[in-house]
């Protein structure tokens, strides 16, 4: 299984089943110039705003994939004429690659256009199981005493946001990787834009110091499981 690391938090998994993450293409700075030719067969969005919502509706007609997400958040999808599949907090589903869990995040989840905010319920983390391995991408969070439930799972590889002001910084998402206890973990949300400031290099060394395995892909870069 390849995964690709898009930037700021879209992620692409390329197994047997492909997957998209809060595919944030058109408008996102790091995919300037690039050319992001994605087929997935299911897009997970964790939350409604701009940044994580990005490109998915597109990706999913133009490929037939199903969106996962929040009940509220994958409603509001499905009047766009794309196939859906409502979750919720706490719940967890048997999907044909395996099986995926909402999980809590302490955030906001409005979809904002000019003068409107749509409300589009909570927010999520995912946790998932495919091919034997196990993943744990936060989406947009602060840092919360949930995250020790998440230990019990044996987690693969974790995804932190790490950029502050919207979410944890640095040394929230060290934190935070010491409750999950994961084997891989790799940041996410950080350098977009000027308010998200943020040194991967720093973030991976004190996981490093930590007895775990941090891992800086950079913005386009891949990695093979
Ligand atoms: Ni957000
Ligand atoms: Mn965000």
């Amino acid at each position: 299984m390849k995964i690709m690391y898009v930037g700021h938090s879209a992620l692409y998994f390329e197994g047997e089943t492909k997957i998209l993450i809060d595919p944030f293409i058109t408008g996102n700075p790091w995919v300037k110039g690039k050319h992001y030719d994605f087929s997935p067969d299911y897009i997970f969005i964790s939350h409604g705003h701009g940044d994580h919502v990005g490109d998915a509706v597109d990706f999913a007609k133009r490929n037939g994939a199903t969106i996962i997400a929040p009940y509220e958040l994958a409603i509001w999808c499905s009047w766009q004429d794309v196939l859906t599949h409502p979750m919720h907090i706490g719940g967890k589903f048997r999907f044909p690659f395996g099986w995926v869990k909402l999980v809590n995040a302490i955030h906001g989840s409005g979809h904002i256009t000019k003068h409107e905010i749509h409300y589009l319920g909570h927010p999520c983390g995912f946790l998932w199981e495919t091919e034997g391995k196990r993943f744990y991408y936060a989406g947009d969070t602060a840092l919360t005493l949930d995250m020790k439930l998440l230990e019990d799972y044996s987690i693969d590889y974790a995804f932190l946001p790490i950029g502050g002001n919207f979410t944890m910084d640095v040394d929230d998402a060290v934190k935070a990787a010491e409750m999950i206890r994961p084997k891989h973990v790799i940041p996410i949300h950080y350098n977009t834009f000027e308010v998200i400031e943020a040194s991967p290099e720093d973030f991976v060394k004190k996981i490093n110091d930590r007895g775990m395995e941090g891992l800086y892909v950079k913005p386009g870069e891949e990695i093979e499981l």
